[in-house]
């Protein structure tokens, strides 16, 4: 299963990811974590020191290694540079899964120890003022989709993105790459706009979008994401105090953690169960080839010089039949 969690700024994104992704632990749950949320602090909300978030290996400094391990040996992308960030995996390409080892994970993941267990965390890298131009924003972003369109996953096995709602991942396509994505929202004008536009983007697209209010607090917040969003809104988070003393440094056990909010964590849980059953792994694989060949139309195949489209293979779906181990 594949999750995201996108909303304004400020709104829970890296808290809920965070408590999601403990609670997925706790039940034992496969979990590969992926902060590519503009601020990176997820590997803070997980736990780590600020010197071992510091020292997390970033996904952006390592795409030359991650597209010449997924290339394989497919022979439609003749090299590592011909490949851009939605060129999709066809006969050939190597398939990552949750639970193994493999050379993207060694070197871009670490293991994180948690209280119920452990999860490997991915991080896009910090983003600097010149990210948010073009290019490198790109790469960095980049890396993730490409580990997604190449990630088979199972029905217990998870994968959690924190995730910036950026026009960068609508032009991309990475916001149809997800069984879930779940919109944190503050009770506020803000926070409910950010939730519409997402809303105008995922229409076309079928991407299912819950609504996931944080901050709420009483009847007047309540009624208020409820008039606003209506049916999209799942469930509803209070302040926290666990999440407080976590913010001091000094996270409580996880069991600790209220039981309303680890109620409404389940429920969190249950959604993304609901919506894998779902999962059409052909309509998958088309998403990620219409992504393609307009990415590639509007600048890929100028930057590379190659006919982007020649890289789609027609006769390729991604799903857990087209992942057949790999050596090494
Ligand atoms: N349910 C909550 N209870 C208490 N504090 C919260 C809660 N959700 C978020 N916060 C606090 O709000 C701030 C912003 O949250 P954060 O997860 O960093 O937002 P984002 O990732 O969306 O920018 C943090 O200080 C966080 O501890
Ligand atoms: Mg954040």
């Amino acid at each position: 299963m594949k999750i995201a969690f996108v909303g304004k700024g400020g709104s829970g994104k890296t808290t809920l990811s965070s408590l999601f992704i403990r609670h997925l632990t706790a039940n034992e749950a496969p979990v590969v974590a992926v902060d590519a949320d503009i601020n990176q602090h997820l590997g803070a909300a997980l736990g780590l020191s600020d010197e071992e978030a510091a020292a997390l290996p970033a996904l952006g400094a390592h795409l030359p290694l991650i597209k010449d391990y997924l290339r394989g040996s497919n022979p439609r992308i003749s090299s590592a540079d011909a490949m851009i960030k939605t060129t999709p995996p066809g006969e050939g390409s190597r398939l990552l899964r949750v639970n193994e080892d493999n050379p993207v994970y060694d070197a871009c993941a670490r293991t994180v120890r948690l209280d119920d267990g452990e999860v490997r965390l991915m991080a896009t890298g910090p983003f600097t003022e010149s990210d948010l131009g073009v290019a490198c924003y790109h790469s960095k972003v980049g890396a993730v989709e490409l580990c997604l369109n190449h990630l088979v996953d199972g029905p217990d096995e998870y994968v959690v993105v924190d995730m910036t709602a950026g026009s960068d991942s609508f032009a991309s396509g990475m916001f149809t790459r997800f069984d879930v994505t779940f919109l944190v929202a503050e009770p506020t004008r803000k926070g409910v706009s950010v939730y519409r536009q997402y809303k105008e983007y995922a229409r076309d697209f079928g991407v299912s979008l819950k609504v996931v209010g944080n901050k709420v607090q009483g009847e007047d917040d309540l009624d208020f994401l409820r008039q606003e969003v209506g049916d999209d809104l799942l469930v509803t988070l209070g302040q926290s105090n666990w999440v407080r003393a976590m913010e001091k440094g000094r996270p409580p056990r996880f069991e600790l953690l209220e039981a309303d909010n680890r109620c409404a964590l389940q429920t969190l849980q249950d959604a993304a169960e609901d919506s894998y059953e779902n999962r059409d792994w052909e309509r998958y694989t088309r998403q990620m080839v219409h992504f393609h060949l307009r990415n590639a139309e509007s600048w890929g195949n100028a930057k590379t010089g190659v006919d982007l489209a020649s890289q789609v293979d027609p006769a390729f779906i991604l799903s857990e039949a087209s992942a057949v181990p790999q050596p090494g």
